[in-house]
């Protein structure tokens, strides 16, 4: 079976070209490598010994994904392609608007042109908004809080109405919490550009020895430590939810949406205690005021993936800092200089 995997070279797509590579999947990626670097493909090449068809494309680009997708013709798309960041959305809305909502809709219009109808989609635990009640399931309410979070509500809401019209889709909506750690080898992992702006690879550049200290934004919510707490989940893993989820489109369950977590939370604060068992050093931190948006408490009810895809995380959290750690020290420039 052919998968085609947009955004195909960034972080979480990379540890999925793995497993797909390995239980036995043909792999063909198109990125267009704003957030990313080709080394990342091929290095999941080499540790898998199996050719990836590369085709550096922007989904902007309407008649290149057409023409690739003539030559292709793959069986089912991992839509992975997107902008991220929380803040920069905040900042150029429109941006991220154009990059995630018109390429999203370019790729969902070719693919249904060349009848290729199984999709498994990217989604967030930010399509939940603010929430009270832990742990979350499928069916909390839906809200945006930001720009890039309503990209994901948007696209959630195109697949629904997509498929109300035409049920010869099966398209699986795949809720990560929050992705860390990285490829046991340590030849692939998170490459952030610039300063990152999540708590893990942040710790990492502090390990490191890059950045002189965490800020640990806030100790005064109403958690166990006062720091936040949130549904870490292993990028392993949650590679391997994808290969549930292709496996599960291949029994046409028409649109079917999962919350990928681990269902327990951990604080910054036992991250950061985590982190130094990892890498054997004392990792510096300041208490700093409160990030606007944050909330104090995340976590998934991961069940549903448990029982209708037999998918559930595995690997805790001392594994996801000792691979994050190994990946960082291995390569303390991420990709570049490759
Ligand atoms: P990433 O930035 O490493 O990967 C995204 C890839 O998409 C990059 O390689 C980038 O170059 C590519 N891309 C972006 N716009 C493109 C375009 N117009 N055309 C072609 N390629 C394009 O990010 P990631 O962490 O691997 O995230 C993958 C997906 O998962 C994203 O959709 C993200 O929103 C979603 N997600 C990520 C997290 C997280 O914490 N990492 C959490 C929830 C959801
Ligand atoms: C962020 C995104 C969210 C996205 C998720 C994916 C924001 C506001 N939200 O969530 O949309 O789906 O990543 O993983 O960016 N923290 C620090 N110091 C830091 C960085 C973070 O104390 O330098 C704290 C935060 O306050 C939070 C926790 O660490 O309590 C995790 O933060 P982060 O890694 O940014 O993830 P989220 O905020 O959960």
């Amino acid at each position: 079976m052919k998968i085609l995997v947009t955004g195909g070279a960034g972080y979480i797509a990379s540890h999925t070209n793995v497993e797909l590579l390995n239980a036995g999947y043909e792999v063909v990626v198109l990125d267009n490598l704003c957030n990313s670097s080709e080394e990342s493909i091929r290095r999941v090449e080499k540790l898998t010994g199996k050719k990836i068809t590369f085709y550096k494309i922007d989904m902007i680009d309407k008649e290149a994904m057409d023409a690739m997708f003539k030559k292709e013709k793959p069986d089912a798309v991992i839509h992975f392609a997107g902008l991220k960041a929380v803040g920069e959305s905040c900042e150029y809305p429109l941006m991220y608007f154009n990059n995630n909502l018109i390429g999203t809709l370019n790729l969902l219009s070719v693919m249904d042109k060349y009848a290729v109808r199984k999709l498994v989609f990217s989604s967030s635990a930010t399509v939940y908004g603010f929430q009270t009640k832990m742990p979350i399931n499928e069916e909390a309410s839906l809200s945006a809080t930001n720009p890039y979070g309503r990209t994901k509500l948007m696209i959630e809401d195109m697949l629904r109405d997509i498929y109300k019209a035409d049920n010869s889709w099966d398209i699986a909506i795949l809720r990560y919490f929050n992705p860390i750690g990285a490829h046991i080898s340590g030849e692939i992992g998170e490459d952030p550009k610039g300063i990152p702006n999540n708590l893990v690879p942040y710790i990492a550049k502090v390990a490191i020895g890059e950045l002189e200290k965490v800020h640990v934004f806030g100790n005064d919510y109403n958690t166990p430590d006062g720091t936040g707490v949130r549904d870490y989940i292993h990028v392993v893993d949650l590679a391997l939810g994808h290969i549930k989820a292709i496996e599960k489109l291949n029994e046409n369950p028409g649109l079917v949406t999962y919350n990928l977590g681990t269902g327990q939370g951990y604080s910054v604060l036992e991250l950061i205690k985590s982190y130094e068992k990892a890498c054997g050093k004392t990792i510096p931190y300041v208490i700093d005021a409160r990030r606007p948006g944050d909330c104090d408490m995340v976590y998934s009810d991961p069940s549903k993936a448990k029982a209708e895809l037999g998918w559930e995380a595995t690997r805790g959290v001392e594994q996801m800092c000792e691979d994050s750690w190994r990946w960082q020290s291995k390569n303390p420039n991420g990709y570049r200089g490759c």
